[in-house]
């Protein structure tokens, strides 16, 4: 039983429906981490992209002009709303609906991870992995910014290098890893761009 209100639980759609609607949102880049804007550009391909609690979804414009098909999904009404605001008239698909159980037509080829993981309790954790592999089509890659820390208060819920290795080890090998240049405050000195293809 947990006695704390729903808006003060991140594991629910309250807790972040709040901080849209009142503007509270210190993790908003206001455009695209300059790791995704390089990694992009090194693609020659135009890979079928989910990006999960994708906020105000500036990321997944910015993919979707470049030519990529992309669906940006959250959970809270507030923020799909935000993103509605950012993506206007856009040609991929913005789903309101929780990463642990929607179901797409097909996998995806690449998964964009930005402040997704540490948005939740720890205790979610165990599930990310399965699911993104679960989520990407063989051969497909989880990409993005992770927020390395060990306290214990959050969000921003912060990971051990080798509690990441642990969650993700059985299900990905890591291909790339370098630190962020560009991270707001919040994640300043603690973030990092990271590759991981799936295992078949
Ligand atoms: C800290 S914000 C980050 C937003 C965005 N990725 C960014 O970098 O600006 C975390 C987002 O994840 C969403 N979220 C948290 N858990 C979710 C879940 N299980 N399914 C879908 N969205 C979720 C929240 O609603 C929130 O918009």
């Amino acid at each position: 039983m947990n006695d704390k209100p729903d808006h003060l639980r991140p594991e629910l759609p309250d807790f972040w429906d709040k901080r849209f609607d009142e503007g509270v949102t210190p993790w908003a880049a206001g455009g695209v981490p300059a790791a995704l804007a390089d990694y992009a550009a090194g693609r020659g391909d135009r890979p079928r992209t989910l990006v999960p609690g994708c906020g105000h979804a500036w990321e997944a414009g910015w993919l979707a002009a470049r030519g990529w098909d992309v669906t940006a999904l959250d959970f809270s009404p507030a923020a799909v709303a935000t993103a509605r605001a950012t993506l206007g008239d856009w040609p991929g698909q913005l789903l309101c609906a929780d990463f642990f159980t929607f179901a797409p037509e097909t996998p995806f080829d690449l998964v964009y991870e930005r402040a997704f993981l540490c948005a939740m309790p720890r205790r979610l954790w165990p599930d990310y992995g399965r699911r993104m592999h679960e989520l990407l089509a063989p051969d497909g890659v989880l990409a993005g910014l992770f927020f390395f820390d060990d306290t214990p208060k959050g969000p921003p819920f912060g990971i051990r290098p080798e509690e990441l290795d642990a969650l993700l080890g059985p299900w990905f090998t890591r291909e790339d890893d370098r630190p962020a240049t560009d991270s707001l405050p919040v994640f300043a000195g603690r973030e990092r761009w990271q590759v991981w293809r799936r295992i078949a």
